[in-house]
């Protein structure tokens, strides 16, 4: 049985104090209430949308600090075919630039991956904030409600009848709802709101961070170079056929400060070679800044009526370009489990959203980590690196090996 849409106002503003904080309370109800405008939180709004299940987003930060964060960069095609379906893709398919492999630099020369040829298929490369963009403009014309800079968010009584409440103007709002999707990120609420012995937490530090660069200049190299130097890690990426994002391998504790332009591209032309860098090492960068690499996933997914989804439920290193594509994958998984459940009635498909997420999850994070082990710099390691240098021999020389990697990078299936 469909439960019908709701979102009636219980009871309007009642009684207000005359202290500096007003304490309004806003009583509303609705199916599901999302905690994060991140991509998986948006896009899970249009996937819901599309299955006529109503639902509220709540953001605790403003529309353009969202959209001012540079992450990541490579679509598979299967997130692509996602925003296909919820119709968000014209302007994707218009601007984005797609890539039949990349290359692998090592010891001075490069070798491609061609996954077009080993696979069949392909990835697109388009910014993280224009998919958001696409997202964000999708949910205001379709008038989705969402509210940003909501303050406090506080889920209450996940495993019975949810509610969860903010602060916005200094007024409180309660929201009783269905069920709550954490698409909150890696530091979001949601997951903190679940007692610790209620989960396992599988977790992997690694002792380098990727320091990133934005740069308005033509990219020299038609696809992404990942490099793997004496020197560290370095990845040339971009973002348009004008603007070209370009990473590092930096220690932990560095600090963006430390990294003046002329630092970054020296670094950088010594690991990727002089004759493809030269071209965009005198270009200043209109966006810089440092990232730590984990691996970490949570098991299950579902507390209840909670639900958590993408970044908030697991973190890769970003070397395979997984992230966001994870994101993407937790999120179609978990509307339909939703429809299955307003449509036929029944708890089996909320049941399945855990084991089906963690089945994908888990192949990317084992890519993720094998893609960081054979690229970047562990110092002090001769082991390791006699094995890191094995290893990419082998891939070089194994069609079987290559074929390997060019299924994981363009994407396993969303099945
Ligand atoms: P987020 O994008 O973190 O969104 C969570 C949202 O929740 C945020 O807007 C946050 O403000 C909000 N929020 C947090 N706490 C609260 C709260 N208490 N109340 C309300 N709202 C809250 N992935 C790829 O697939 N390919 C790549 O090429 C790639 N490259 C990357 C490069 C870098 C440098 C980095 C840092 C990441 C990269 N990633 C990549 C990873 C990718 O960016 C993330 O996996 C992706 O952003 C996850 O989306 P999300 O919506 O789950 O989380
Ligand atoms: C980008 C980021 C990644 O993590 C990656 O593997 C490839 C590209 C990017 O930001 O362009």
């Amino acid at each position: 049985m469909r439960k019908s849409p709701t979102h009636v106002r219980r009871s309007g503003s009642s009684a207000s104090s005359t202290t500096s904080e007003r304490r309004v309370i806003v009583n509303t109800r609705t199916q599901v209430v999302i905690v994060g405008a991140g991509p998986a939180g948006l896009l899970l709004g249009q996937l819901l949308l599309r299955e006529g299940i109503e639902a509220i987003i709540l953001e605790r930060r403003s529309p353009e600090y969202v959209l001012g964060r540079i992450r990541a960069g490579v679509l598979e095609q299967g997130s692509v075919d996602v925003l296909d379906l919820v119709g968000v893709s014209a302007r994707l398919h218009k601007e984005g630039l797609i890539h039949d492999g990349v290359e692998i630099g090592f010891r001075g020369a490069r070798h491609r991956i061609a996954f077009k040829q080993l696979v069949g298929k392909t990835v697109t490369v388009y910014g993280q904030t224009e998919m958001t963009r696409d997202l964000m403009e999708a949910r205001t014309a379709a008038g989705g409600a969402s509210v940003y800079e909501a303050e406090d968010v506080t889920l209450h009584d996940w495993a019975g009848s949810p509610r969860v409440t903010y602060r916005k103007n200094g007024v409180t709002h309660e929201i009783a709802c269905d069920f709550i999707a954490g698409c909150d990120g890696y530091h979001g609420v949601c997951r903190a709101s679940v007692p610790a012995d209620r989960y396992k937490k599988f977790e992997r530090e690694y002792p380098f961070g990727w320091l990133g660069v934005l740069a308005d200049v033509a990219p020299p190299w038609g696809e992404l170079i990942y490099a793997n130097s004496e020197r560290g890690f370095a990845l040339a990426s971009l973002r348009s056929p004008t603007r070209v994002r370009c990473y590092v391998q930096c220690g932990v504790g560095e600090r963006v400060e430390d990294w003046s332009d002329a630092r970054f591209w020296s670094e950088f032309k010594l690991r990727i070679g002089v004759d493809v860098a030269d071209e965009v090492t005198h270009a200043p960068s209109i966006e810089k800044s440092i990232a730590p690499l984990r691996s970490f996933v949570v098991e299950p997914l579902r507390f209840g009526r909670l639900f958590l989804a993408g970044d908030a439920a697991h973190i890769v290193p970003p070397t395979g370009a997984k992230g966001l594509n994870l994101a993407v994958s937790d999120v179609f998984f978990l509307s339909e489990a939703l429809r299955d459940h307003y449509h036929e009635g029944g708890e089996q498909p909320l049941d399945q959203y855990s084991a089906r997420c963690l089945r994908r999850i888990w192949k990317a994070e084992r890519f993720s980590w094998w893609m960081t082990r054979q690229l970047h710099s562990f110092p002090g390691d001769a082991f390791a690196r006699r094995m890191q240098e094995t290893e990419l021999e082998y891939l070089f020389d194994s069609r079987a090996a290559q074929t390997s990697m060019a299924e994981n990078y363009v994407g396993l299936p969303l099945s």
